[in-house]
């Protein structure tokens, strides 16, 4: 590898060299030796949905094949291809969400999984139209849990959209006929539509992705939020630590890594059984230090402060310190070349879902039915790990920083509450944050998400764009793997304060939060649409009219472009910082960064300059300042 600078982070490039000393590689060795992406996939120009293919499109226009076999143009294979993508973004979360749904239909008083947020639990009844008058508690939980199954695949009907949504929107979506019936049938419908010999309209295409995209963002992925929470408890405010600095030379380190809470709430639990913290003492250790990884550790990082070891580009990393004991997944973001590095070091690599087996990992399988005794089954692999850790090989990096993280709505609402002249305002509400937005104080808000993409430096983008938009009074909040590299900058600690503008700064101070919020998961974007919504819904606005926008600046999952998708559906401009596979059609490209904003009323920025996206998003708010003072 030449010495080109791969990361921002202090304690990803000392572990960076570790590895080259160590003779292992590393995502950015295999990226060289790929050396440049194909040109044909990068444009989205490769078609192999059949087999009269593969076909590929010249990316010149007029020279070269210009057409695919069965006649299909660069415009229809791009956007088939990234249909696709959404369809494959929306069951990752909606997957995800079901597998939740399943949890709490299986919560009892007694059993593994119990309620630990009745009032949530009302409120969703609520918002569904389930009857909670007189009910048992795990009864309620039971229905909820049943209706949310259902809205995967119920034969008739559409998806019970949240009231968060405002009206306009709502209406807009009826019109446009992309209100998502069936979860699963959205996705259906696109692989179905995708097929060879189906449809063949750009437009068309990219209409059925915003449906199924909805499906995900109001579906899937919200419920996926709500019933965690209903299970495991809304996260409130409370302070953790972030980077690899978190592991620790003298106890039993183990990563959690992965996305789904089921699992890493009974780890976090089994590493306080009695009878494993026996077993630590008698192999020589001082005690379990679990950590967090990727969005399973935003989970228990927002409900039990659990430390974050990293973000997505630092999972092999973790191993490398050759201090951790277990590295316990679940599914979605982990590399597969995770059990060979573990084998060069003494990690056990420890898959437990059976929608995510790996070849060369330990497969424990997590059984939701006997969850408890399944968590410590793992942990107590881990515990017995330990005696294998070679203390010569072990290096921890110095680098970790403080943050507070919480940031659930109803937390951010408690916080509001505190400058609330209850004698002249509700509380309760959202109201303050509309207030300060409306008066300038706030000058916008933005939503920093998504992963790490090993085609820029490692959190650099996601750092200068948040550091931009808090020093131009516009708050950020932030959830997945760009919430860690916030983390890991010490954004997310109170102190960051000193690098917001004066009202920005004011408003942290009084209301007693950083700068930087931290919603939780990806999955988790849904805080942040009910958020908007809210806000929204206060100043009787649609969401397009407010001065809000989203960026992923190092996105690389399909899940990033479902997300992208409904947060565009929803009316709030989305840039992406890694350049997505569309180039190859005009039409598309025209249709994504331009003509949705007729549809919709916001659009899709493509920009892989963090500077220069920050001034498009800052110019891009305050247009929309001015549009809403007209308004109001
Ligand atoms: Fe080629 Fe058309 Fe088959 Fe795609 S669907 S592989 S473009 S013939
Ligand atoms: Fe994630």
């Amino acid at each position: 590898m030449d010495d080109k600078i791969l990361t921002a982070d202090k304690a990803t490039a000392e572990l960076i060299s570790k590895a080259k000393n160590d003779g292992v590689e590393t995502v950015w060795d295999r990226q060289q030796i790929m050396k440049a992406p194909c040109g044909f996939g990068e444009k989205g120009l490769c078609c192999r949905l059949c087999a009269m293919g593969p076909c590929r499109i010249s990316p010149t226009p007029g020279k070269g094949a210009q057409k695919g076999l069965c006649g299909a143009t660069a415009d229809v294979i791009v956007s088939r291809n990234l249909a696709r993508m959404v369809a494959a973004g929306t069951s990752a979360h909606s997957d995800h969400g079901r597998s939740i749904a399943h949890v709490l239909h299986m919560a009892s008083k007694d059993g593994n999984y119990t309620v630990k947020d009745e009032r949530k639990l009302l409120e969703v009844a609520k918002r569904l139209g389930i009857e909670t008058e007189n009910k048992d508690m795990f009864d309620l939980a039971h229905e909820v849990a049943e209706y949310a199954l259902n809205e995967y695949g119920k034969p008739f009907g559409k998806l019970t959209i949240p009231p968060s949504v405002p009206e306009q929107r709502r209406k807009l979506w009826e019109k446009l006929d992309i209100v998502p019936r069936a979860i699963d049938r959205e996705v259906v419908a696109i692989m179905h539509s995708t097929h060879m010999g189906c449809m063949a309209d750009a437009e068309s295409l990219i209409t059925m992705s915003l449906r199924t995209a909805l499906a995900d963002g109001y579906g899937g992925s919200y419920m996926g939020t709500e019933i965690s929470d209903i299970l495991f408890g809304t996260p409130v405010a409370r302070s953790t630590e972030a980077n690899l600095g978190v592991l620790e030379h003298n106890a039993v380190n183990i990563i959690l890594h992965g996305h789904e809470p089921a699992l890493s709430e009974m780890i976090v639990l089994a590493a306080d059984d009695a009878e494993l913290l026996k077993l630590v003492k008698e192999v020589g250790a001082e005690g379990i230090n679990v950590t967090g990884m990727c969005c399973t550790g935003n989970e228990v990082m927002m409900r039990h402060g659990v430390k974050i070891a990293g973000n997505f580009l630092q999972q092999e990393l973790a191993v490398i310190t050759g201090a951790v004991e277990a590295v316990v997944v679940d599914v979605q973001c982990i590399f597969p070349a995770l059990p060979e590095l573990a084998e060069a070091y003494h990690t056990k690599f420890i898959t437990t879902s059976p929608k995510a087996r790996i070849t060369g990992a330990t497969h424990i399988e997590f059984d939701e039915a006997t969850a408890y005794e399944s968590a410590k089954n793992i942990v107590r692999e881990a515990i017995l790990n330990y005696k294998n850790r070679n203390k010569e090989k072990v290096f921890i990096p110095g680098s970790k920083n403080h943050a507070t993280v919480g940031f659930s709505n109803r937390t951010i609402i408690n916080h509001l509450d505190k400058v609330v002249n209850s004698h002249i305002d509700p509380t309760g509400t959202f109201k303050p944050l509309a207030d300060c937005l409306t008066s300038g104080v706030l000058r916008g808000a933005v939503g920093v998400v998504g992963c790490n993409n090993p085609k820029k430096v490692h959190d650099q983008s996601m750092i200068e764009i948040i550091k931009t938009m808090i020093a131009n009074d516009i708050i950020v909040v932030a959830t997945g793997c760009a919430a860690q590299a916030a983390a890991k900058a010490g954004l997310l600690s109170k102190d960051a304060r000193r690098l917001a503008g004066k009202g920005l700064a004011t408003v942290c101070e009084l209301v007693d939060i950083p700068p930087v919020l931290h919603m939780g998961s990806c999955v988790d974007i849904s805080r942040i649409m009910e958020l908007v919504g809210e806000v929204a819904k206060l100043l009787g606005v649609d969401n397009c009219d407010l001065p809000v926008v989203g960026i992923a600046p190092e996105w690389m999952s399909e899940k990033a472009v479902a997300i992208g998708h409904y947060v565009v559906a929803s009316g709030i401009d989305t840039w992406l910082g890694i350049t997505p596979p569309i180039m190859g059609s005009e039409e598309v490209v025209d249709i994504l960064t331009n003509r949705i904003e007729e549809m919709v009323g916001a659009k899709f920025f493509i920009e892989e300059d963090p500077m220069k996206a920050s001034r498009q998003m800052i110019e891009r708010i305050e247009l929309k300042r001015r549009r809403l003072d007209k308004k109001m």
